[in-house]
């Protein structure tokens, strides 16, 4: 890889410690530093890992741009600082600490790249579709799960999920709309500045050191309420569990992102869906009996009936575009990210109780 030296944004959260670690595994020689205010619960468990990694981290916050003004010669910029909840801002919460995170914040760090002539890989999300044209789509129930049917009354749906095809017009979060936001902004970047850019729409994605919550991290949540004996609910479209997600192992995911680093040219400008698809796809209920087969234990799950804001029975991501284009394919397969975080739990069960109980 050309990069000598690379900055992570958000690099002690789940994404951003892990790619920061596979990369100095496989590239020793580039520097690479982390930046992160650990604002996340958990996020300071990446400290010592990026220290035994021979990771720089050093505390600052995105919002504020005199934190980052010491990033110099930097030729790489991952950001994956994030407010990563579909649920900020919403109930009584103000929406403040999203936007000027996921917004003003990536434009901080976009300016960090124009500077140092950097360039710039951005983790977005799926949640940049629609809330309400997602939920408008016609599924199949199944004993265990909803399926999408193949025919679908919006453009860019199918059985195989959903495509950069898929309208984006409509809201779809604070979330949502900030990641879309920057994501205009950084196309407006590459076209002033020739910045060279990559945007990665990402599904759910999975694996250890996720610091799984009720409202971000589904697979670390379900299986940590199950290893520590804990209390889940299967929440709305009846309370039946059937909602289903596909899902990406941070591995994968870092197979791809090493391969849009060392190829830039060939990615850049453009935005590709990244996940799983629908084989590496997931319900809830098919969820639960994968985490009592790799824990061992049986928890009672309630059942609430009423659907969560913004909330969508199932999304799968078709994954088309980035096959076609690389021939890259997620290969870990659901099961075994159930059994690997799982593993990861029991190896961390002391330090991960108190965040994950
Ligand atoms: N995990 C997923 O399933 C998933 C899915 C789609 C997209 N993404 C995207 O991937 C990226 C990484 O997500 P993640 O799962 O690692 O989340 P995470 O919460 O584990 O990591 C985000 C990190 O950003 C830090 N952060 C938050 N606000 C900050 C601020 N103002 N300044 C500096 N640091 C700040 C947090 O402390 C945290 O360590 C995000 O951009 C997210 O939108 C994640």
């Amino acid at each position: 890889m050309r990069y000598e030296k690379i900055v992570v944004f958000g690099g002690a959260g789940f994404v951003g410690s892990n790619l920061a670690i596979f990369l100095k595994k496989d590239f020793p020689k580039i520097k690479i530093v982390c930046v992160d205010s650990l604002k996340r619960r958990g996020s300071e468990l990446a400290i010592p890992r990026l220290k035994d990694n021979n990771i720089e981290f050093f505390h600052g916050d995105i919002r504020n741009k005199e934190d980052l003004t010491g990033i110099r010669d930097v030729d790489c910029v991952i950001d994956c600082s994030a407010e990563p909840s579909v649920l900020a801002g919403y109930s009584d919460e103000s929406p403040e600490y999203v936007i000027n995170t996921n917004f003003f914040g990536t434009i901080n760090c976009l300016e960090v790249a124009r500077k140092n002539k950097a360039d710039f890989l951005f983790l977005s999300t799926s949640r940049v579709y629609p809330t309400k044209l997602i939920n408008s789509l016609k599924l199949v129930e199944k004993e265990t799960r909803f399926e999408l049917a193949e025919n679908q009354p919006v453009r860019g749906a199918s059985s195989k999920g959903i495509s950069e095809d898929f309208p984006i017009e409509g809201a779809s979060s604070f979330y949502g709309a900030t990641k879309l936001a920057s994501e205009i902004l950084i196309n407006e970047y590459i076209d002033a500045y020739d910045m060279r850019a990559v945007i990665d729409r990402c599904g759910v994605i999975a694996g250890p050191w996720q610091m799984g919550k009720v409202d971000q991290g589904l697979i670390v949540l379900w299986a940590a309420k199950h290893y520590f004996k804990g209390e889940l609910n299967y929440i709305g479209y009846g309370g039946e569990g059937k909602q289903v997600r596909d899902i990406i192992h941070i591995q994968d995911l870092y197979r791809l992102l090493k391969l849009q680093l060392e190829n830039i040219e060939q990615f850049s400008g453009k935005t590709y869906n990244v996940g799983g698809g629908r084989e590496f796809s997931v319900s809830l209920l098919e969820l639960t009996k994968l985490c009592e087969k790799y824990t061992g234990n049986k928890i009672k799950i309630g059942s609430v009936k009423e659907d969560r804001t913004q909330d969508v029975p199932i999304y799968l991501t078709d994954t088309t575009k980035i096959k076609r284009e690389c021939g890259w394919k997620p290969k870990i397969t659901i099961d075994e990210i159930v059994k690997d975080v799982v593993e990861w739990i029991r190896k961390n069960e002391k330090s991960l109780k108190p965040i994950l109980s």
